[in-house]
């Protein structure tokens, strides 16, 4: 049976500028082309989880404006359950700002918006869906604290917590006492724990550290060369595909809302869930934009396949 994942999480419509290079400070360039697309990391991860076989919950906070309809209506199209994304009286709905050069890198600016403005008590009121969920997840793009009160009711209610600490941030102690699964880039790994990833010991001393601070695993996803995973019992690098990317934003949105849709709350498939993230995240990155370049099970399946 398909998981049940419940995202908290940002909405933010996208804005790209395909440039030839990142401008130094005071430079001014112009942009190749201009484009426009739904995004966020919350609601890139959750339309993973939707395309790839996921039943999904969003609970997430728009301003009183057309961006946030609109980000409503991408996320119905996709038939993710957006009955506790609220509206915000003060804050517009979040928005970013998105430089991709010509190999597909990108630099992001993002506007916090309504997206910061989720409390505790938007999360209290989806404690539904929560307890009957089997796997929630959350970044920091909306307010540790409401992550924090998900993952309590979760973890009282025997549900597997996720976080994704992006964009890095200092990390509420108590937070990782009830994150079960903790997925950082290598650059985030290495700021949360003080240790550079530069290779598999590297990697094994930040799930050290993570265990010391009270999350028992560890995927550490490094960009194109592939994703880490570590816990007790064993550890391992798995590869990536190899791929020519086009835009990398969402890739490792893509990888977390997939992880979430195949991984069992035992983690016993956790290689094949990994391998089956990478392949939606190698498709991710082969197109252009953020939510509209996430890839469906069918897709997944095919490459997979090959
Ligand atoms: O991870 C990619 C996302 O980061 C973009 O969609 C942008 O909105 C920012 O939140």
């Amino acid at each position: 049976m398909a998981n049940t994942v419940t995202v908290l999480g940002s909405l933010n419509v996208d804005t790209t500028s395909k440039i030839e290079k990142i401008p130094l400070p005071g430079e001014t360039i112009s942009s190749l082309s201009r484009s426009s697309a739904a995004g966020g990391k919350g609601a890139n991860q959750a339309i993973a989880a939707v395309r790839a076989g996921a039943k999904v919950n969003f609970i997430g906070k728009i301003g009183k404006d057309d961006a946030g309809h609109f980000m409503i209506d991408c996320l119905k199209e996709d038939h993710v359950n957006t009955t506790h994304i609220t509206e915000d009286e003060v804050a517009g709905t979040g928005a970013a700002t998105i430089l991709l050069d010509k190999k597909g890198q990108n630099s992001i600016v993002v506007y916090g918006g309504a997206n910061q403005r989720v409390t505790a008590a938007d999360i209290d009121a989806a404690t539904e869906q929560i307890k009957t969920s089997d796997f929630v997840v959350a970044q920091f793009e909306t307010p540790q604290k409401a992550a924090l009160e998900m993952f309590k009711i979760a973890k009282d209610n025997g549900v597997t917590t996720i976080l994704n600490p992006a964009p890095a941030a200092e990390i509420l102690p108590e937070l990782l006492k009830v994150t079960d699964v903790i997925v950082p880039n290598e650059t985030e790994s290495a700021t949360l724990t003080g240790i550079k990833v530069t290779d598999e010991d590297s990697m094994l001393a930040n799930y050290q550290a993570f265990k010391k601070m009270g999350v028992a695993n560890l995927i550490i996803t490094v960009g194109d060369k592939g994703a880490f995973y570590a816990n007790d019992n064993s550890h391992e690098f798995l590869p990536a595909f190899k791929v020519k990317p086009v835009d990398t934003t969402a890739a490792g949105d893509t990888f977390i809302g997939a992880l979430s849709s195949q991984l069992k709350p035992d983690f016993s498939n956790m290689t094949d869930a990994i391998n089956f993230a990478q392949h939606a995240s190698s498709l991710t990155v082969q197109r252009m934009g953020a939510m509209p370049s996430i890839p469906k099970l069918a897709e997944i399946q095919a490459v997979a396949e090959k």
